[in-house]
């Protein structure tokens, strides 16, 4: 299969990463859906440069309807990797004690819970042989957790834990299931302290996630193909 035929679709790539994911796909030749929640100018101008092959969509991940409309947009097409990437950091310094609940329940909803629902509406798009992937963090590791960003780490935990969920359910999908951890890099949520810049984070994402193509089964793995402890 030569990579025009292939389809990406990002969801949340109205900046930060997801941008930069959309930018890389295209840039290898696929054709890409990118999903946003408002007009970004990121998005208008990566169209511009790549005519036919970018298609803009509108999703709220926590509005489980907007996903749904979605599905129903894109129905008869095959979509090869679907990689969700919308996240939200909240509340990052603070303890449970200190921090408001709807921040910490808004990063439940988006981190956790929504990624997962996202995937569960969608995945009928994925033929047997493609990929799901999910915009995860190393932070995600209880087996690392050191207590920073304690009640956003605890969101993408859960969202691990969900996906486990998920690939029991459905392993007779045959889909690669990829819980992505891309390094601290720097964004908006990132900051300017991060490690690494977008460029030294995903193209490697990338090149991982092609390395996992046809492998079934769900792994929780970082921009090098390194499998993470849970
Ligand atoms: N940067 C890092 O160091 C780092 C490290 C580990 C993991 N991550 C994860 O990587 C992903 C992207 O992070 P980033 O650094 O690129 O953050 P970012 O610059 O803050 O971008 C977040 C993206 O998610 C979208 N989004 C947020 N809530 C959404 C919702 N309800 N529905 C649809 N889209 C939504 C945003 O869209 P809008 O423009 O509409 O807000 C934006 O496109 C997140 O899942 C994050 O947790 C980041």
């Amino acid at each position: 299969m030569s990579q025009k035929s292939k389809t990406v679709l990002v969801v949340g790539a109205s900046r930060g990463l997801g941008l930069a994911l959309a930018e890389e796909w295209l840039g290898r030749g696929f054709q890409v859906i990118a999903t946003m929640r408002n007009k970004p100018e990121g998005l208008e101008a990566l169209a511009a440069r790549f005519p036919g092959a970018l298609e803009l969509e509108r999703v709220d991940t926590a509005e489980a309807e907007t996903v749904r409309a979605l599905r129903q947009r894109l129905d008869g097409r095959r979509v090869d990797i679907l990689f969700i990437n919308a996240g939200i950091a909240r509340a990052i310094e603070l303890s449970p004690v200190q921090a408001k609940e709807k921040d910490f329940l808004d990063m439940m909803l988006v981190n956790a819970l929504a990624p997962v629902r996202t995937a569960e509406i969608l995945r009928d798009l994925v033929p047997a042989g493609g990929t799901i992937a999910i915009m995860t963090s190393e932070l995600g590791s209880i087996a690392h957790a050191n207590g920073s960003w304690q009640l956003y780490s605890s969101s993408k935990a859960a969202l691990n834990m969900l996906m486990k969920g998920y690939a029991t359910q459905h392993d007779h999908d045959g889909h690669t299931l990829l819980l992505v951890a891309p390094g601290w890099v720097r964004t908006e949520m990132g900051g300017s302290q991060a490690i690494l810049s977008i460029e030294q984070s995903i193209p490697l994402v990338v090149d991982m996630i092609e390395a996992n193509r046809g492998k079934p089964g769900l792994r929780y793995v970082d921009r090098f193909n390194q499998s993470l402890p849970w």
